[in-house]
C-alpha cells in the first residue's frame, strides 16, 4: 500500500486498514479449545461483509429511489457476488467437527447469531425481516435503528417507485395493488426488448439472485447447524434447526418467484 505526498508522510498499510487493532479483535473465551479462533474468525468475517452489503444494498435502493435503475445494478451485481462468498465461508465452518464446537459453545450462551443486528437490517433493506423486532431487541438503541430502518422505503418498495417514475406501473400499489405489481413485472417478463425494461428485466433477475442465495445461504446454515449440535437448542434459545428449518422458506420477493409459472 502506498500513498500521501511524495517524500512526506505516507500511509502504510497497517496504518490505513487498522491492521493492530483490527487483530486485537479475536479472543477467545476457552484456553486450550482449538476450533474457537475459527469460530470467531469466521463470524466477524461475517460481519465486515454484511457491512458492506448493507452499504452496496443501501446505494442500490437509493439510485432506484432517484429514478436512476442503471446505477443500481452495478451495486446489486456486487451485493449478489458477496453473497455467494457468504455462503462458501459457510464450508470453512463445516470442517469443524462437533466436539471441536462442545470444547467453547457453552460460555458462549446466550450469544447467537440470531442477535447480529447487521442480517437482521439486510433482511428488512432487502424487503423482508421477521414480524416482530422488539422481540428480538427489546427497548434501547437496536430496536430504534431497526425500526427506522424498517420504516424506510425497503430495495423492493424503491424498486417499485422506480417502475412508477418510469411508467410502468400505473401508480404506487399499497397492499391492495398486488395484481398491479403482478401484471407490471408479468409484462417486463414477456417483453423487455427496449433499454428500459431491458434494464428492470436485469434487475429483477438480479433481486432473485439475491433472494436465493440468502435462502441458499438459510438452507446450508440449517445443515451445518445439524452436523455441528444436532438437536440440541440453539446457544441463543430457539430449537436450533426445528427453527432454522421454518425460516427457509422466506423469500423476500414473492412475486418474482410467482411470476415464473405464468410466463
Ligand atoms: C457452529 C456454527 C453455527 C451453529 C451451530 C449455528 C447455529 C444456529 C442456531 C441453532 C440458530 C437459531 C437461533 C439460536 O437459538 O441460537 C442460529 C441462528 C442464526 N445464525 Fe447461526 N450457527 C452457526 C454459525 C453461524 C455463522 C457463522 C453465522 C454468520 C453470521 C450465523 C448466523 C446466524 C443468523 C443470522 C441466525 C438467525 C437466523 C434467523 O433467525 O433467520 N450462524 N444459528
Amino acid at each position: 500500500m502506498t500513498g500521501g505526498a511524495e517524500g512526506g508522510d505516507r500511509t502504510d498499510y497497517s496504518s490505513y486498514l487498522l491492521i493492530d487493532d483490527l487483530l486485537r479483535l479475536q479472543r477467545p473465551l476457552t484456553e486450550g479449545a482449538d476450533d474457537e479462533m475459527l469460530f470467531i474468525v469466521v463470524h466477524q468475517a461475517y460481519e465486515l461483509w454484511f457491512k458492506l452489503l448493507l452499504h452496496e444494498l443501501g446505494l442500490a435502493r437509493d439510485h432506484l429511489l432517484q429514478g436512476a435503475c442503471w446505477l443500481a445494478t452495478p451495486r446489486l451485481r456486487r451485493a449478489v457476488a458477496i453473497d455467494e462468498l457468504l455462503l462458501g465461508q459457510l464450508k470453512v465452518l463445516e470442517t469443524m467437527s462437533p466436539e471441536g464446537f462442545l470444547a467453547f459453545r457453552d460460555p458462549l450462551a446466550p450469544a447467537s447469531g440470531f442477535q447480529s443486528e447487521q442480517f437482521r437490517e439486510i433482511e428488512l433493506l432487502s424487503g423482508g425481516g421477521p414480524p416482530t423486532i422488539g422481540g428480538l431487541h427489546p427497548g434501547g438503541e437496536t430496536a430504534d435503528r431497526l425500526a427506522r430502518q424498517r420504516g424506510g422505503p425497503t430495495l423492493w418498495e424503491a424498486t417499485l417507485r422506480s417502475l412508477a417514475a418510469h411508467d410502468l406501473l400505473a401508480r404506487e400499489p399499497g397492499p391492495a395493488g398486488q395484481a398491479l405489481v403482478r401484471r407490471a413485472v408479468g409484462a417486463i417478463y414477456r417483453s423487455h426488448d427496449d433499454p428500459v425494461r431491458a434494464h428492470f428485466h436485469e434487475l429483477f433477475e438480479l433481486l432473485v439472485d439475491h433472494d436465493e442465495a440468502l435462502a441458499r445461504w438459510r438452507h446450508h446454515h440449517m445443515m451445518m447447524a445439524a452436523r455441528e449440535i444436532g438437536r440440541r437448542p440453539g446457544t441463543g434459545g430457539s430449537l436450533g434447526v426445528a427453527y432454522l428449518e421454518q425460516t427457509v422458506a422466506q423469500r423476500f420477493y414473492p412475486v418474482l418467484w410467482e411470476i415464473r409459472s405464468e410466463l
